[in-house]
C-alpha cells in the first residue's frame, strides 16, 4: 500500500468497516434484547391463559395447547408441574422431561418452590440437546393425570430469534460489503482527484531533474495541491530563467578567456586541470589537448598541490627555450561559499617583451652615458693640460684645442643622432609624401661621391628605367641611404667597390648597397642594427663612429612599413638593403 490513493482507500474501508461493526454491535444486542422480551411476554401470556383455563380434562389441555403452539411444529413445550415440581406430563416434541423428573434445577421452578407465595411467572433459560430454550414457570390449579397440577412449565427454543437476529446479521453483513466496495470506488475516485496532480507535478519534477526545463504542470484547482502546481510552475520557470543567465554568463566568460592576452589556466581543489585558454597554451606551446601532468611539468611549480599552497602568489617564471620567454604567473586562490579554498587559477602574463625592453634600456643608459664620457674625459684631459702651462707653447696648445674640437663635434654628433632617434621615435607617421627612390640615391651618390674618391674607392650605380614612387618621407628616406653607404666607404679599404642598386619588382621598391669591404661575422650580423652596437668598438670609434647610424636606419624604415636587412661575408664585403612598400603607380613626372 505505497500510494497515497491506496492509504486513503484503506482509511476509508476501515473507518467505515469499525463504524458497521459497532453498529451493528449495538443493533443486534437491542434486537436480541427487544425479541427476548417479545417471547418473555408471549410466553407469560401463554402462560396466563393457560392458568386461567380450567384445565380439567387432558383433552381441553391438548387442544389449547396445540392452539397455543406447543406442539411437534412450533418446537415449543408444555410441562405440567405436580406441587413437588415434578413433571406429571409433558407436551410438544420430545426433549426429555419425561413423567415424574424433577425440575426444581431449573431457575424459574426453583423460583417458585423458594417463593411459595409468590404466583410468577418466573423466568430462565434452559439449555437442552444444543437448543437454548426461554423458560417460564407459573402457578396454577387443577388436576391432571389424577395429580394435583401444582405449576405449569413452558419452553420456548430461543432458535427463532437467533435466526432473525442471523437473518440482521446478515443483512448488516451485506450493508457494510456493498459500503466497503462503494467505498472503495468512490475513494478510489476521490483519492485520483488529489493524487492524479500531485502524480503529475511529481512526473514533471522528474523531467525537471533529467534536465528538461521547458515544462509545466496544469493548475486545475485553487486549493493546497492547486497552490503547489503554481509554485512548482513558478520554481521551473526561475530555475530555467537561472541556467539560461548562467549559461549566458559562462558563455561570456568562456569567450572573455578564450580572446584575452593573457594565459589562465585553473585546477580544481584534487589537482585536476579544469580549463586551460588558448594564450595559455600558446605560452607554454603546448598542444590543445593538454593533460594536467603536461601542464604542471610546463609551468615547473611542482604537484597541483604545491600550486595550490602557494596560491595567493605572484611569480616571474623563465623559460630556457628559443625566445627565452619569460612569463608573470599570478597564483589566486578559488574559494567556495563556505571560504574553503576550492581550486586556483593561474595567470600568465608574457613578459618577455617586457623584459627585452628593460634589457634595452637599461643598456641603452649606460652605453649613452659611456658614450658621452670618453669624449668628456679626453677633453676634460685636454684641457687641464693647457691650463697646466701648455697654452705657453702655441704649437702644442693648437694641437690639443684641434682635439678638443674633434671629441665635441663627436658628442654633439652623437648627442644629434641621439635626438634624431628620439624624434622617430615620438613621431609616428610624419610627413609622407610620393618620393622616387632613383633620384634620392643619384643624389646622395652625388654627394658622397667625393668621398668615396678621396678614398680611392670605385663607386657605382644602377637604376631602372622607371622606377615608381613610394610614399616616404624624403630627408628620413635620404638620411637611411647616407647612413648605409657612408658604412660602407668607412669599412671598405682603398681600392675596393661601392655599388648602389635600386630594384623594383610587383610590391617593392628595394635598394642595396654592395661593397668590397672588411665585412662582419655571422654572430655579429643580427646585432648591428641595435643602437650603439658596433663590431669593432675601438677602430669604429677611431673613426668617429658612435653605432648609431644603422639603428636610426632600422627605426626610420621600419616607421615606414618597410623591411632593412643585411648580408656578409667577413672579408668579402657586405650587402645591407632596403625594401619600401610601393604605392598606386608612379605620377608622371613633366619633363622625364
Ligand atoms: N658596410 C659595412 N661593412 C662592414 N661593417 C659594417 C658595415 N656597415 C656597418 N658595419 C658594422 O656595423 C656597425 C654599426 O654601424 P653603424 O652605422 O650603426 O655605426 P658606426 O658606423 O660605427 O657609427 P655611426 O654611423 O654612428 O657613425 C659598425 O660599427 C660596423 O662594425
Ligand atoms: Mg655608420
Amino acid at each position: 500500500m505505497r500510494s497515497i490513493q491506496w492509504r486513503i482507500v484503506v482509511i476509508h474501508v476501515l473507518l467505515i468497516v469499525l463504524a458497521m461493526v459497532l453498529i451493528s454491535v449495538y443493533l443486534l444486542n437491542r434486537w436480541q434484547d427487544y425479541y427476548l422480551n417479545l417471547f418473555e411476554h408471549d410466553l407469560e401470556l401463554k402462560g396466563r391463559l393457560l392458568r386461567d383455563q380450567d384445565l380439567l380434562n387432558d383433552s381441553d389441555l391438548i387442544e389449547a395447547a396445540a392452539v397455543l403452539g406447543f406442539d411437534d411444529e412450533q418446537g415449543s413445550n408444555l410441562v405440567l408441574l405436580n406441587k413437588s415440581m415434578q413433571a406429571i406430563v409433558a407436551y410438544g416434541p420430545d426433549i426429555g422431561i419425561k413423567p415424574g423428573s424433577s425440575l426444581v434445577e431449573n431457575k424459574p421452578v426453583g423460583d417458585l418452590l423458594s417463593q411459595p407465595h409468590e404466583e410468577g411467572p418466573f423466568v430462565g433459560l434452559y439449555y437442552q440437546g444444543g437448543v437454548e430454550y426461554l423458560t417460564m414457570a407459573i402457578r396454577a390449579g387443577g388436576h391432571v393425570d389424577g395429580q394435583d397440577i401444582g405449576a405449569i412449565f413452558l419452553l420456548q427454543p430461543l432458535s427463532g430469534v437467533y435466526s432473525i437476529l442471523r437473518d440482521i446479521q446478515g443483512t448488516l453483513l451485506n450493508a457494510t460489503l456493498l459500503a466497503v466496495i462503494v467505498i472503495t470506488i468512490l475513494g478510489l475516485a476521490l483519492a485520483r482527484t488529489i493524487t492524479k496532480p500531485i502524480v503529475e507535478i511529481t512526473s514533471q519534477a522528474e523531467k525537471l531533474a533529467a534536465g528538461d526545463f521547458d515544462i509545466s504542470v496544469r493548475v486545475r484547482s485553487r486549493d493546497e495541491i492547486g497552490r503547489l502546481a503554481e509554485v512548482f510552475n513558478y520554481l521551473t520557470k526561475e530555475l530555467r530563467q537561472s541556467l539560461n543567465a548562467m549559461a549566458n554568463e559562462k558563455g561570456k566568460l568562456e569567450a572573455i578567456l578564450e580572446y584575452m592576452s593573457n594565459g589562465v589556466i585553473a585546477f580544481d581543489f584534487d589537482g585536476r586541470l579544469m580549463h586551460i585558454n588558448p594564450k595559455a597554451l600558446e605560452l607554454l606551446s603546448l598542444p590543445e589537448e593538454a593533460t594536467t601532468d603536461e601542464v604542471l611539468a610546463k609551468l615547473k611549480l611542482g604537484t597541483a598541490n604545491d600550486i595550490l599552497r602557494l596560491a595567493p602568489a605572484n611569480l616571474e617564471l623563465e623559460f630556457d627555450d628559443t625566445n627565452n620567454t619569460v612569463l608573470r604567473a599570478y597564483l589566486a586562490p578559488v574559494k567556495s561559499h563556505s571560504e574553503q579554498l576550492s581550486g586556483v587559477v593561474v595567470v600568465l602574463q608574457d613578459m618577455t617583451e617586457q623584459s627585452k625592453l628593460d634589457q634595452m634600456r637599461r643598456d641603452f643608459v649606460a652605453n649613452v652615458s659611456h658614450e658621452l664620457r670618453t669624449p668628456l674625459t679626453t677633453i676634460k684631459s685636454y684641457v687641464e693640460t693647457l691650463l697646466d702651462g701648455t697654452l705657453a707653447d702655441q704649437s702644442l696648445a693648437l694641437r690639443f684645442l684641434g682635439v678638443v674640437n674633434e671629441e665635441s663635434d663627436r658628442m654633439a654628433r652623437l648627442v644629434s643622432d641621439l635626438l634624431t632617434l628620439s624624434t622617430l621615435d615620438n613621431l609616428k607617421g610624419h610627413q609622407k609624401q610620393p618620393i622616387f627612390l632613383d633620384e634620392l640615391a643619384l643624389d646622395v651618390a652625388n654627394r658622397l661621391a667625393v668621398a668615396a674618391q678621396q678614398k680611392e674607392l670605385h663607386f657605382g650605380i644602377s637604376l631602372p628605367e622607371e622606377v615608381p614612387s613610394v610614399l616616404a618621407n624624403s630627408d628620413e628616406i635620404e638620411q637611411v641611404l647616407v647612413n648605409i653607404v657612408s658604412n660602407a666607404i668607412k669599412f671598405t679599404p682603398p681600392g675596393g667597390e661601392i655599388m648602389l642598386t635600386v630594384d623594383v619588382d610587383a610590391q617593392n621598391v628595394t635598394t642595396l648597397v654592395r661593397d668590397t669591404g672588411v665585412g662582419i661575422p655571422p654572430e655579429d650580423l643580427p646585432r648591428i642594427f641595435e643602437r650603439f652596437y658596433r663590431v669593432d668598438k675601438a677602430r669604429s670609434r677611431q673613426m668617429g663612429g658612435t653605432g648609431l647610424g644603422l639603428a636610426i636606419a632600422h627605426q626610420i624604415i621600419e616607421g615606414h612599413g618597410g623591411r632593412i636587412w643585411a648580408e656578409s661575408e667577413p672579408g668579402q664585403g657586405t650587402v645591407i638593403g632596403f625594401s619600401l612598400p610601393l604605392v598606386g603607380a608612379r605620377e608622371e613626372a613633366g619633363n622625364d
